[in-house]
C-alpha cells in the first residue's frame, strides 16, 4: 500500500477558518505528523485525503458547515473550537462531529485524539489488503492493546488472544511479503505496536523462508510479538517523545527488558526461549549489552535473530525525529555491528529481506482500490 499516493503525503489534513489558533495548532501537530493545511473555503476533495485524519480548527462550528459536510466520515474527524459554549458543541455534533474539543483544553488531550484519528485512518486502509493480512493486522492491533494494558496493570497476559493473533500473523506472513506487512503498519502512531509488529512480521517471514515450521515458527512469531512487553511499564512521555531521548530518559528506557522479565516470569507455561527473546534482545555478542551483559555463548539463536530484527526495525521505522531508512542502507550499517550481532545470521536475514517478494502474494492491483 502506498499511503503517500492516497493522501498526497499528509497524515493529518487540517481545515481551518483563518484564526490565529490554527497556526499554533498546525505547528504543534506538525511536530508529530506530516500535515496538509487547507481553509474551509477551499477544502481538499475527499478523495485527496482518503487515508489521512481530518482536523477542523474553527472559530465557530457554523463557519465550517460546508467543509464538514464535504468530508468523509466527519464522525472520525477531530474538531477544535475557539468558542466551546454548549450551543457550539451541539452545532458541531449536529454536523456529525464525534470528537469535539475547546482550544483551551490540554494539548495532550487534543494530540491524543488526533493520534487516535490517524491510527483509525491507517487501520481503515487495511481493507485494501488480502483477507489474511487484514485478519492478522486487525487481531494484532486489538490483542497488542490488551497485552500492553495487562502489562501496565500487572494483570495476567491475555495469552489465548495473543496466540490467536500470532497464528493469524504466521498465516499472513506465509502468503504476504514482509514489505507489504511493514507498509501497512508504517503510518501507525502507536510506536510500540508498530515496532513490535515489524519485529514479529520480520521474524515470522524469515522463519517461513528458511523452512522453520511448527512450534519453532510459532515461538519465533510469539517472541517477536512479546519482545518489548516491558515497555508497557515505561512512561508514554518517554515512549512517544517526538525527539531523541536525553540520558536520564534513555536509562529509564533501558529498564524495559527487566520489566519484560518480571511480567513474563509470572506467566507459567510461557516457553523459556520466548522469555529469553524478550529479556535478552539487547545483549551483544561481545558482552557489552544489557540487562545482564551476557557473553556470546549464553545467547541462543532465537535471541540473536530477535536482536537482528529489532535493530532492522528500529532503523527502517520512521520516527518523529528521523525518516524511515531504506533497507539496503540499514543493512549497510548493521554489517558494521560485529561485536553486537551474529554476522552469519545477519547475512541470511539480509538475503531474505532484500528479496522479499512472494509470487503467491495477493496481486498488487488489489491494493490500489
Ligand atoms: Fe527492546
Ligand atoms: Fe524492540
Amino acid at each position: 500500500m502506498n499511503r503517500d499516493a492516497q493522501t498526497g503525503g499528509a497524515e493529518v489534513v487540517l481545515i481551518h477558518d483563518g484564526r490565529p489558533f490554527a497556526a499554533r495548532l498546525s505547528a504543534r501537530l506538525g511536530e508529530r505528523f506530516r500535515i496538509g493545511i487547507y481553509t474551509v473555503d477551499a477544502p481538499p476533495p475527499p478523495d485527496r485525503h482518503k487515508g489521512a485524519a481530518t482536523v477542523f480548527s474553527l472559530a465557530d462550528a457554523e463557519s465550517g458547515g460546508a467543509a464538514v459536510r464535504a468530508t468523509l466520515r466527519a464522525e472520525d474527524a477531530v474538531f477544535v473550537l475557539a468558542d466551546a459554549r454548549p450551543h457550539q458543541r451541539q452545532m458541531a455534533r449536529a454536523l456529525g462531529a464525534g470528537n469535539v474539543f475547546a482550544e483551551a483544553e490540554p494539548a495532550h488531550l487534543i494530540n491524543g485524539a488526533v493520534i487516535q484519528a490517524v491510527n483509525q485512518a491507517v487501520e481503515s486502509a487495511w481493507q485494501n489488503l488480502s483477507a489474511e493480512e487484514q485478519r492478522a493486522l486487525q487481531s494484532s492491533v486489538k490483542s497488542f492493546g490488551s497485552l500492553m494494558t495487562a502489562g501496565r496493570n500487572g494483570e495476567p497476559l491475555p495469552m489465548a488472544e495473543i496466540h490467536a493473533a500470532c497464528e493469524d500473523i504466521r498465516v499472513a506472513l506465509g502468503v504476504s511479503d514482509v514489505d507489504r506487512w511493514m507498509n501497512a503498519l508504517s503510518g501507525h502512531h502507536d510506536g510500540t505496536y508498530r515496532h513490535s509488529m515489524y519485529v514479529c512480521g520480520a521474524l515470522a517471514f524469515f522463519a517461513h523462508e528458511i523452512g522453520i515450521k511448527g512450534s519453532d515458527l510459532m515461538d519465533l512469531t510469539t517472541g517477536g510479538f512479546l519482545h518489548d512487553v516491558g515497555k508497557s511499564r515505561i512512561p508514554l512521555a518517554i515512549l512517544d517523545k517526538p525527539g531523541k531521548l536525553d540520558e536520564a530518559e534513555w536509562e529509564t528506557m533501558k529498564g524495559h527488558p527487566g520489566f519484560s522479565r518480571e511480567i513474563m516470569l509470572r506467566e507459567h507455561g510461557l516457553e523459556e526461549r520466548i522469555v529469553r527473546m524478550a529479556v535478552h534482545h539487547h545483549e551483544k555478542l561481545d558482552g557489552t549489552g544489557y540487562p545482564d551483559a551476557l557473553s556470546s555463548a549464553q545467547i541462543d539463536d532465537p535471541t540473536r535473530l530477535t536482536a537482528i530484527a529489532d535493530v532492522y526495525a528500529a532503523l527502517t521505522e520512521e520516527r518523529a525525529y528521523k525518516p524511515a531508512m531504506p533497507k539496503e542502507k540499514a543493512f549497510g550499517i548493521m554489517s558494521s555491528f560485529k561485536g553486537h550481532l551474529d554476522m552469519d545470521l545477519l547475512s541470511r536475514f539480509r538475503e531474505f529481506m532484500l528479496d522479499s517478494s512472494r509470487e503467491t502474494a495477493a496481486a498488487p492491483a488489489k491494493l490500489s482500490a
